[in-house]
């Protein structure tokens, strides 16, 4: 198996015709990379629409999940993730249910959806110094004690997301992160059953796959460091998305990526195959997927918090004062996205 594979695939996902790879399916997803603006939002917005008793939990302090699922977040008093976190981490607070709300009361797309969310706050900003605080409290015990604290830390967000999704009679969960892993992106590592990880076409997150990996892998690392391996669920990697592609416009090419996107390709590939035991399949070339550039489509999605699945090709919007198009290879994106839909949820 190998890249080209991946690129044949790709042409007949944007045609609406290729087979389901059968990977192994999970329950909850963390959608994560090291690295800010590279669609790890965009990504999870999308793809709550396309399925269905779905939890979303939003763990970034800047919320850019939860003010598409509500345009009155900013200014809102409701519950949040760091309310479901806090009482493991300072004793006697108060716990805190049924956080999660409905999308479709607050985001009219979602309607007829049955998809609820976990709104993030700002507050999240303190939360590593929080965690740390009460992991190194928990170093100080003995013994089991030590051991059953830390485990209760830790998976405080795991235990949380279970019972909301019970509570809500939810199937799956798809956990928004911060490009930064220390607080609650790292538990969300704990919560998630495997990983999602975006990598935009560009060296910098490319890097980053590669310390979210080291830190997956590695024993010395903040999220192995604490338990025991008995004790330490490792999420699998479901899959890399490689954002932003885009495809050669030299005449006579067809289905051929362009160069900054196949050096990528390549790239991302190359990394997957160095470990492929952390793959349930072990072959990269199942759990590796391209996603074109979103141009306009992606920046009127986003103004409108529309599920690009709902954009049509020739709509536009003035931004900015500029007129905006809906690109016409929206549909291909729309394809792109089922795809990657099917692979996680079946
Ligand atoms: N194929 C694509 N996938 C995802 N985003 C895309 C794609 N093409 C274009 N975009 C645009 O790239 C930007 C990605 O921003 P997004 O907020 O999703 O990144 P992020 O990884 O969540 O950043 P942060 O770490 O700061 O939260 C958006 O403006 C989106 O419209
Ligand atoms: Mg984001």
């Amino acid at each position: 198996m190998s890249i080209e594979r991946i690129i044949s695939r790709q042409y007949e996902i944007a045609n609406g015709i290729s087979n389901d790879i059968g990977l192994p399916k999970f329950k909850k997803y963390a959608m994560c990379n090291l690295r800010g603006g590279i669609g790890k939002t965009t990504l999870a917005f999308n793809l709550s629409y396309l399925t269905n008793d779905l939890l979303a939990v939003d763990t970034c302090p800047q919320g850019n999940l939860s003010y598409f699922f509500d345009n009155q977040y900013y200014s809102s008093q409701a519950p949040t993730v760091r309310d479901l976190i806090l009482p493991y981490l300072v004793p006697g607070l108060g716990k805190a249910t049924r956080v999660a709300s409905y999308v479709g009361a607050t985001n009219e797309y979602f309607a007829d959806k049955n998809v609820y969310y976990i709104p993030s706050t700002e507050e999240l900003y303190l939360l590593p110094s929080q965690l740390i605080t009460a992991i190194n409290q928990a170093l100080g015990l003995q013994g089991a004690q030590k051991e059953q604290s830390l485990k209760s830390i830790l998976y405080s967000l795991k235990e949380e997301i279970d019972r909301e999704m019970e509570q809500n009679q939810l199937e799956r969960c798809l956990i928004d992160t911060s490009p930064f892993f220390a607080g609650a992106t790292q538990l969300a590592w704990y919560a998630a059953d495997a990983l999602v990880i975006p990598v935009r076409t560009d060296q910098q997150s490319v890097k980053s796959l590669e310390l979210l990996i080291n830190t997956l892998t590695s024993p010395q690392s903040e999220f192995r460091k604490y338990l025991p391996t008995n004790d330490l669920k490792v999420p699998q990697i479901q899959m890399v998305v490689l954002t932003h592609c885009g495809w050669s416009t030299v005449s006579g090419a067809r289905n051929e990526p362009n160069q900054q996107t196949k050096v990528y390709l390549k790239k991302v590939f190359d990394i997957l195959s160095r470990h492929r035991t952390l793959l349930s399949t072990g072959d990269p070339s199942n759990h590796l997927f391209m996603l074109d550039d979103f141009l306009g489509s992606g920046r009127i999605s986003s103004v409108e918090s529309k599920p690009l699945s709902l954009l049509h090709s020739g709509e536009t919007k003035v931004i900015d004062r500029v007129r905006v198009s809906v690109n016409k290879s929206v549909d291909k994106c729309k394809h792109q996205l089922q795809y990657i839909n099917q692979q996680l949820w079946g």
